[in-house]
Parts: structure tokens; C-alpha cells; sequence
């Protein structure tokens, strides 16, 4: 069997939105704690908080860059406050899978969606219950459950 579906494959083979958008309204990055890779997003956000534009560039593997494809079509034309929503699990969901071990790849794309949210809401003074207690620098977060053999929730394996 492929380690890749066919969508997965089709988004790193044509990526959707890649690059970074000139004085954008939220601007976020986030490296994996897992395998160093990087992901930047920059957005822009119209006056009624839509996004109505979303890019990303990533040093980061296929799978990273499929996911990245995937999530900035998702939150193109949410508003910022359904954007905080979009989880790991639902851009693999959208994707038809990742393979186990490439399960962290996604969170590159939901943590630096959620930090270009955060400097978006600090830089135009805005509030979400989705950012409440969010530390943009954190490598783990509240609901993470590491121990000895790794977070499943940012898929940090040991
Ligand atoms: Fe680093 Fe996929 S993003 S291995």
C-alpha cells in the first residue's frame, strides 16, 4: 500500500497558497519540537474578522507542505474565530490521513495558523475564547500529555 493517499499527494505536488502576503494582518511561525522544521503563515483579515487570504512557506517535509495546503484553503474565508478550530485532526481528516509518524507534520500547520490568529488579535487589539491562556512560544500546551514516551497531542515521540 502507498504511505501516501492521493490527496496527500496532490497538495504536495501542487500546493495551494504558497508564499507570504505583503503587510499582512496576522503573521505567525512555529517550529516543530519534534523534527525542527519551520512554517511561517501570514493572513490577511477584512474588517468583519474574515480571512480573506492565507499563505504559508515551510521548511519542512511533504507532509508538512501538504498539510499546510490544506489548512490555508480551509480558513480562507472563515472568520478568525472558526479558524481557531481548525484542529491537526480535522487537516488530516480533510487530507484522508497521515501516516503515524508524520501525525506532527500537521501541527506545524495548526500552531502557526494559531500564532499569526495571536499576533493578529494582539496587533488589532482583539479577543478569542480560542486564544485564552495560549502561549505562542510554548512547545507543549495545556492539554498536552507527555511522559515517557512522548505527547500524543503534539505527536512529540521520545
Ligand atoms: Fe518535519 Fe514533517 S514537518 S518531518
Amino acid at each position: 500500500m502507498a504511505l501516501y493517499n492521493d490527496t496527500v499527494m496532490e497538495h504536495f505536488m501542487n500546493p495551494r497558497n504558497v508564499g507570504e502576503i505583503e503587510n499582512p494582518d496576522g503573521k505567525g511561525v512555529y517550529g516543530s519540537p519534534v523534527c525542527g522544521d519551520m512554517m511561517l503563515i501570514t493572513l490577511s483579515v477584512d474588517e468583519n474578522e474574515v480571512i480573506t487570504d492565507a499563505k504559508f512557506k515551510t521548511f519542512g517535509c511533504g507532509s508538512a507542505i501538504a498539510s499546510s495546503s490544506m489548512a490555508t484553503e480551509l480558513i480562507k474565508g472563515m472568520t478568525v474565530e472558526k479558524a481557531l478550530e481548525v484542529s491537526n485532526e480535522k487537516i488530516v481528516e480533510e487530507l484522508g490521513g497521515l501516516p503515524a509518524v508524520k501525525i506532527h507534520c500537521s501541527m506545524l500547520a495548526e500552531h502557526a495558523i494559531k500564532n499569526a490568529i495571536y499576533d493578529y488579535a494582539k496587533t488589532h487589539g482583539k479577543e478569542y475564547a480560542g486564544l485564552e491562556g495560549y502561549d505562542p512560544d510554548a512547545e507543549h500546551h495545556d492539554d498536552c500529555d507527555e511522559d515517557e514516551s512522548g505527547c500524543s497531542g503534539c505527536g512529540n515521540v521520545q
